[in-house]
């Protein structure tokens, strides 16, 4: 298959190398806006460059991959499904929830397939959970932890556009708690901080935040983030039922010490990025996005299904900002 990508770069690069990796994938041709970021890239990996998305999509692409800033991903999703090129997009679906809904009425109208990159529904821990819910092996679920804990901030330019913390970071951790649960979110009520770099007051945004949302079936989730966690790149997923108790991301790299004598879990070191911490996940869902390009399987995550996280994200952001509790009935829905 030949595939383009647009936009090269934290992720954008590290998804170029991952696709040149996959067996179904023959030919690679990248682009960007800063041209000579995408040329750079290109001949450092081995892939062709394109000038723009439109002699991108031009070149004979089976499969459209967007890697570029959020505040892009509308009008190339717009481009894409106009060009009936399977798409793949990475979270979140645009910057807006405006956005958002017009993209998914389009996909709703269109026969292009799109696949939203939350690539935590490909990691086998997170599956694990979901499976375990879903037969019955921890009773009834009462409460749900999750968790997105950078190491270190992005450059700064990134947090302007990104949509703030719980669009950008916690995003992942409400399709999460979907995926696993089934569940919709009933209501959110979120806060957050600053205590890092002044940036993230001059963007508006928090570089520490947290969320409590009640979901249909009345259970409780409580969610948390920071651009600030020394000990490493921390993202888990804590089911506790009735019967039992389950974690996705428990492993021997988890960013955490023990304060207690004499126990010496995790060995370590911890995960730094999320590009280690989730690279065989990030396999598994562009093999799977290869599957859906050839037009073997339908896309695994749609925009329908990303507007969901979205919503909560929404519900979030006003939640902190006005300092109540936010019901999803209030947030514009298909
Ligand atoms: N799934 C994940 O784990 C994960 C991790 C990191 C980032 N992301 C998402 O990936 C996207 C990119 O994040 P990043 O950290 O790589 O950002 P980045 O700032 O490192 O790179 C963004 C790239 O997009 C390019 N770009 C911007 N506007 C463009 C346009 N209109 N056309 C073409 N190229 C354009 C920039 O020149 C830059 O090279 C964001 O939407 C982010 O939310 C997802």
């Amino acid at each position: 298959m030949r595939i383009g990508l647009v936009g090269v770069g934290r992720i954008g690069a590290f998804h170029a190398r991952t696709l040149l990796g996959l067996d179904d994938v023959d030919s690679l041709v990248v682009a960007d806006a800063d041209d000579a970021a995408a040329q750079r890239v290109a001949a450092e990996i081995g892939a062709e460059h394109a000038g723009d998305v439109d002699g991108l999509l031009g070149s004979g692409i089976d499969g459209f991959v967007i890697a570029a800033a959020t505040p892009a991903h509308a009008e190339l999703l717009r481009q894409g499904i106009a060009a009936g090129v399977p798409t793949f997009c990475e979270k979140p679906v645009a910057r807006t929830l405006d956005e958002t809904l017009e993209l998914a009425r389009l996909e709703a109208e269109s026969s292009t397939p799109v696949h939203i990159g939350f690539q935590r529904r490909f990691d086998a821990g997170y599956q694990r959970v979901r499976d375990a819910i879903a037969a019955d092996e921890l009773g009834f679920v009462h409460t749900i932890r999750a968790n997105t804990h950078d190491q270190t901030p992005p450059h700064a330019s990134y947090i302007p556009t990104s949509g703030g913390i719980f669009r950008d970071c916690n995003v992942h951790d409400f399709d999460a708690i979907r995926f696993v649960t089934g569940q919709e979110v009933e209501s959110a009520y979120a806060t957050g901080g600053n205590k890092g770099e002044q940036f993230f007051v001059d963007a508006g945004d928090v570089d520490s935040g947290a969320a409590l949302l009640r979901l249909v079936d009345g259970t409780t989730c409580l969610v948390s983030s920071t651009r600030y966690n020394g000990a490493g790149h921390d993202v888990r997923l804590e089911a506790m039922g009735s019967k039992g108790t389950l974690t996705a991301g428990l492993d021997d790299s988890l960013a955490m010490r023990s304060a207690e004598e004499g126990v010496t879990f995790p060995p370590g070191p911890g995960h730094a990025t999320f590009m280690d911490r989730f690279q065989p996940a990030y396999v598994a869902e562009l093999t799977a996005f290869a599957a859906v390009a050839r037009g073997e399987t339908p896309s695994p995550c749609t925009v329908a299904d990303a507007l969901q996280a979205f919503r909560t994200a929404e519900a979030c952001d006003r939640s902190w900002r006005e300092g109540r509790v936010v019901p999803l009935a209030e947030v514009a829905d298909l």
